[in-house]
């Protein structure tokens, strides 16, 4: 062969390497690009995790100390609650320093040793960025009232007299009283869409969009994997009024993306946005350039309905009114999280429904729409239900996002206040104070009465116990990371011959699943037929099923779920 042709043919040969160490190079593996839709994200607040200095409160070197648990259980990013300065009275969610970490928790140098250590595990980083609004303690703010000649006045939303529309777009009605105050120090009002210590932002103004920026930048560079939006639909609304339905500018959702992936390619961004399923597209963008992933709070919603019903219906076209989706764009699914379950898109009965199931005395009723409950306490410790819901999560199209401490079954303490019930601390042990410090008394309660004691409810116990809610879900999360299917296959929700069996199918790569639950807690009978006659393998009880000319006869427990790979 001449010279010429050899080389070519070399430069043919190694094209594809070539290209792989040139993406290398530029710090972007194509291939995982997509990481977030087929992950398993695990949401904690570094403060309730655990205690390494015993000040009673949690902090980095604690949540390092229990990487190895967090990668045990088989997930592959964490989800850390807010950790930047704050005087903490939304919980960290009134930040009082974009740029730094909460001292309380440990110092930067921890907070960075913390990244690393979990990057060593294989496990990725996602942080909140609550920019809607900052603290009324943020130096900005502080400096914004000062003059209205001030640096910082415009980047804070004012008006001279109160707008007759105080009062409307409270997101928690029956504890706020308004969406503006007045600043005694100025004489203006200020706007808060949250609590009145939460001054919006004004993302009218320019340089509240490039200090933002900075602010992903800033994570970025720290090893952040990805970001979960705080308040999205706020941060977009233009004007902020509180107006109930304001113009949004969804560009501003493009552009913080295409910022934050030059940064860092594969960045995601998860959204929280309850919003209705013909608004998505709006956030996910046309064709997904806008957040890679939101929260399903539409589905939840129904999901709870059908949870405490065992009516399907509305839960299987919430499913598929949110099933069309842009290509790279994903839903995030959950169970519960830190807030209380938003029941807001129910029909007033439905909604009743479910409080008088999950949450019949007020003092577990939050905002007129929710319930602040953790969900083994409103299934009733009902290890089947609590079966049932999770083999149901793990296998919604979408990625799932899991809550510290429902891997045992921890239960709220409704004796703390608002959202606080459903964030104790983590429960380890037995010993004092749930082995999560060591001082003699915990800056939050641990719950250590009835039956969601840390004495009966505890990870070093759990993990003893074969048959234990800790060791079902680690083996459930090994079953979803065998089936990427559901990450990244297309579905179809089948009839399933009982109206309490919800079955959904999926294709990928020439892979196919079927996966049924029971909502009802009585036996069913699911039949159903499929093309091609093909055998069932049942991938928790390794037993087969065969069907006689395409039809499936199966039978479900009350509660019962089956996951089968179809041959
Ligand atoms: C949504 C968060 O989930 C919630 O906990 C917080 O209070 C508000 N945003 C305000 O940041």
């Amino acid at each position: 062969m001449k010279q010429p042709v050899r080389i070519l043919m070399l430069i043919i040969l190694m094209f594809p390497a070539l290209c792989e160490a040139q993406e290398k190079l530029a710090g972007v593996d194509l291939k995982n690009h997509l990481w977030y839709k087929n992950s398993i994200i695990y949401n904690l607040e570094v403060g309730v995790f655990k205690d390494s200095d015993g000040d009673g409160r949690g902090d980095f070197q604690g949540l390092i100390e229990k990487l190895d648990y967090i990668r045990a259980l088989g997930v592959d990013a964490i989800w850390l609650a807010p950790f930047q300065p704050s005087p903490g009275k939304d919980d960290g969610y009134d930040v009082a320093d974009f740029y730094g970490v909460d001292e309380k928790l440990g110092t930067s140098g921890d907070f960075a040793e913390l990244v690393f250590q979990a990057e060593k595990r294989g496990l990725r980083v996602i942080m909140d960025l609550v920019i809607n609004h900052t603290s009324d303690q943020h130096p900005w703010f502080k400096n914004a009232r000062k003059s209205k000649d001030s640096k910082y006045r415009d980047w804070y939303i004012w008006s001279d007299k109160l707008p007759k529309d105080y009062d409307k777009g409270m997101v928690f009605p029956g504890v706020q009283k308004a969406v503006w105050k007045l600043d005694s120090l100025s004489g203006q009002y200020y706007y808060h869409r949250f609590y009145d210590f939460q001054p919006d932002l004004n993302f009218a103004n320019p340089d509240v969009v490039t200090e933002s920026q900075k602010i992903i930048g800033y994570w970025l560079n720290h090893g952040i994997s990805g970001f979960r939006l705080d308040a999205v639909p706020f941060i977009i609304e233009v004007p902020k009024t509180g107006s109930e339905k304001p113009k949004l500018d969804y560009k501003f959702l493009m552009d913080i993306r295409q910022f934050a992936q030059s940064r860092k390619a594969d960045v995601a961004i998860l959204g929280e946005a309850n919003v209705m399923p013909e608004e998505n597209q709006n956030y996910f963008g046309k064709n997904g350039e806008g957040m890679q992933m939101m929260f399903n709070f539409f589905a939840n919603q129904h999901l709870f309905y059908a949870l405490a019903t065992g009516k399907l219906d509305p839960f299987k076209k919430a499913i598929s009114e949110t099933q069309t989706i842009p290509e790279a764009s994903q839903w995030a699914h959950f169970l519960r999280n830190h807030d209380e379950i938003d029941l807001g898109r129910l029909t007033d009965k439905q909604r009743q429904e479910v409080y008088d199931k999950f949450g019949p005395d007020t003092s577990m009723q939050l905002y007129d729409r929710g319930i602040r409950r953790r969900l083994a306490t409103m299934l009733g410790n009902n290890r089947k239900h609590m079966e049932l819901a999770y083999s149901l999560l793990f296998s919604l199209p979408g990625t799932a996002v899991i809550r510290y401490g429902d891997e045992l079954g921890m239960g709220d303490d409704l004796r703390l206040k608002e959202r606080i019930s459903v964030r104790t601390p983590m429960q380890w042990t037995s010993d004092k104070n749930a082995g999560f410090t060591t001082a003699d008394t915990a800056f939050r309660p641990v719950i250590d009465f009835g039956d969601y004691s840390y004495k009966k409810i505890n990870v070093e116990q759990q993990l003893r116990d074969s048959a234990s809610m800790l060791n079902w879900t680690t083996e459930l999360i090994k079953l979803r990371k065998s089936c990427p299917e559901i990450g990244l296959g297309t579905y179809k929700v089948i009839e399933a011959g009982s109206p309490y069996v919800f079955a959904i199918q999926y294709e990928h790569e020439g892979k196919s699943l079927l996966i049924l639950h029971n909502f009802s807690d009585q036996p069913q009978q699911s039949t159903f037929n499929l093309t091609g006659n093909k055998a069932l393998t049942d991938l928790m009880q390794k037993e087969d099923q065969n069907a006689s000319s395409g039809k499936y006869n199966i039978k479900l427990r009350g509660y019962g779920y089956k996951w089968f790979r179809l041959k």
